[in-house]
């Protein structure tokens, strides 16, 4: 009778523990960890810290801003860690300012429509000091390994100057480590003969390196048609090879050449595809980037190639653990503004503001759209295309999470913006859009010097 009174005693007892430990676990705010301090990183930063949610911020750099710091150097920083940022020189932005600000953060007044890199980065610096958000990140620590084991994210990382390693636990990782560093690029047959130089779009910095060359761009997205405009002012020829079948008005200048796909190379240029040739001295790469993420392994149960990520859910939930959250993997969108969403969505997330569906109806969700794509024969890499889908996707995120929604006028912007870009590359950034309501805006023509004129390389053979 004791006996059973004590066991019963105990059982009691385990219960009250068990209890109160469950308590603790649920009303314990969790721990989230938050891989770079890009755009991304310092939305989801400004909004846990807002939320009082307990975040490590990693960010293997001494800068905050990503890709948006020009760095002339190219290959390996002083610490021997591959320079991160793709910027250029005389980069401006590709979208208008208005759809490139962060929540309630206004870029100042003075700031030009379509503003040089400089501008750009200047603001990330300021919402960074706006926000007090520099004591919160620890720069110069590189994330090597993020592993799953049991219920606990394990995150390995490393102080960059002094090689120190550390190890903590997370409930959830928030990864912010960009995706257009690791240069994509195509080999083709003959390349080792070739006696020019030959980089990637992610190590090209100024034209004035192709005065009065032969100079060969191959890719048309947007490094490749900017780069070729930027190069072309200074090149004796500017030999264009790309198969898009985008038809681009602009009035390309007289030493634009536009080829189809490379065939192969010889020892003084390229063979095109149409069976003609033309003499190179350079060759840059604008052929895209791939996702790389080196720390995540077989526990993050996500399938990484070179342009999929999946299976997300909402774009950015990694289905197959849902307290990892990848930013930035949508293409075609207000790129600044889905990154600053999507730290809301995942900030209420963590915070416990709304539950995701169960694993399946996730998965159901994400194999929907996989059937799209695969049925209509397109490849896999567009799995994160947005589109004509972006404002959608803003009213869903809102829908299920209860963040502000993006108003309809930032798409209407960017495909206005997509228009006038494909009438014409050298005129498009002659316009301010005004937001006038949530779904109206104004198209202004600004005044505007005329693009500079095409050096004169006559006189060199
Ligand atoms: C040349 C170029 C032009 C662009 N122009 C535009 C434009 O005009 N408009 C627009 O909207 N978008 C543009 N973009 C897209 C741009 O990528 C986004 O605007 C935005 O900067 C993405 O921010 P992010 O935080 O996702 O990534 P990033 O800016 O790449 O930041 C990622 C950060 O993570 C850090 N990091 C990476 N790995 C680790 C690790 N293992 N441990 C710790 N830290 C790590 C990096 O050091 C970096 O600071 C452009 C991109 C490029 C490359
Ligand atoms: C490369 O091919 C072109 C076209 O066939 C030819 O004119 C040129 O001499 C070749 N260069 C070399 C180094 O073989
Ligand atoms: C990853 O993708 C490959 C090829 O599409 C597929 O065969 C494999 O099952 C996928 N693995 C996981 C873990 O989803």
């Amino acid at each position: 009778m004791l006996k059973i009174c004590f066991k019963m005693k105990c059982v009691l007892i385990l219960c009250v523990l068990f209890q109160l430990s469950f308590i603790l676990m649920v009303t314990s705010s969790p721990r989230v960890c938050v891989i770079g301090a890009g755009v991304g990183g310092l939305s989801t930063v400004r909004y846990l810290i807002k939320e009082n949610i307990k975040f490590t911020a990693l960010e293997s750099t001494k800068y905050v801003g990503g890709t948006w710091r020009y760095d002339e150097r190219v290959g390996q920083d002083e610490y021997g860690q591959p320079i991160h940022t793709s910027m250029y020189k005389h980069l401006r932005t590709n979208l208008p300012k208005v759809i490139m600000e962060l929540h309630d953060f206004p870029m100042p007044k003075d700031t030009p429509s379509y503003p040089p890199w400089e501008n750009y980065y200047n603001y990330l610096k300021s919402y960074a000091e706006h926000f007090d958000l520099y004591k919160h990140i620890k720069f110069q620590h590189h994330v090597t390994s993020v592993k799953k084991i049991d219920d606990i994210w394990r995150v390995k990382y490393k102080h960059i100057p002094t090689e120190n390693e550390f190890e903590e636990e997370f409930e959830y990782v928030v990864v912010a480590a960009g995706h257009h560093s690791k240069p994509h690029r195509p080999i083709f047959p003959g390349e080792h003969l070739f006696k020019g130089t030959i980089i990637h779009s992610h190590d090209y910095r100024v034209p004035e390196t192709y005065t009065c060359r032969r100079v060969l761009i191959v890719g048309s997205g947007p490094s490749g048609m900017d780069i070729s405009l930027d190069v072309a002012y200074v090149s004796k020829i500017l030999v264009h090879s790309h198969h898009s079948k985008i038809d681009f008005r602009t009035p390309f200048p007289k030493n634009y050449i536009k080829k189809p796909d490379i065939k192969e190379f010889n020892g003084t240029g390229v063979i095109f595809t149409d069976g003609t040739y033309e003499d190179i001295d350079d060759v840059i790469y604008c052929t895209g980037y791939e996702y790389h993420y080196p720390f995540l392994d077989e526990s993050s149960g996500l399938n990484i190639s070179a342009h999929s990520v999946v299976p997300l859910y909402r774009y950015l939930v990694n289905i197959n653990q849902p307290t990892m959250l990848i930013m930035g993997l949508v293409v075609r969108a207000c790129l600044v503004v889905a990154l600053d969403a999507q730290a809301r969505y995942a900030t209420a997330l963590i915070k416990g503001d709304f539950t995701l569906p169960p694993q399946e109806v996730m998965m159901r969700d994400w194999q929907r759209q996989y059937d799209v794509i695969r049925s209509t024969g397109r490849p896999l890499s567009h799995i994160h295309l947005l589109a004509y889908k972006e404002d959608e996707y803003y009213a869903a995120l809102t829908e299920e999470s209860g963040i502000e929604r993006v108003p309809p006028v930032f798409y209407k912007i960017r495909t206005m913006n997509m228009q006038s870009m494909l009438e014409n590359l050298y005129t498009y950034r002659n316009y301010a859009y005004k937001i006038l309501d949530r779904d109206t805006y104004e198209k202004i023509l600004l005044e505007h010097e005329d693009s500079p004129k095409n050096i004169d390389c006559t006189s060199t053979s």
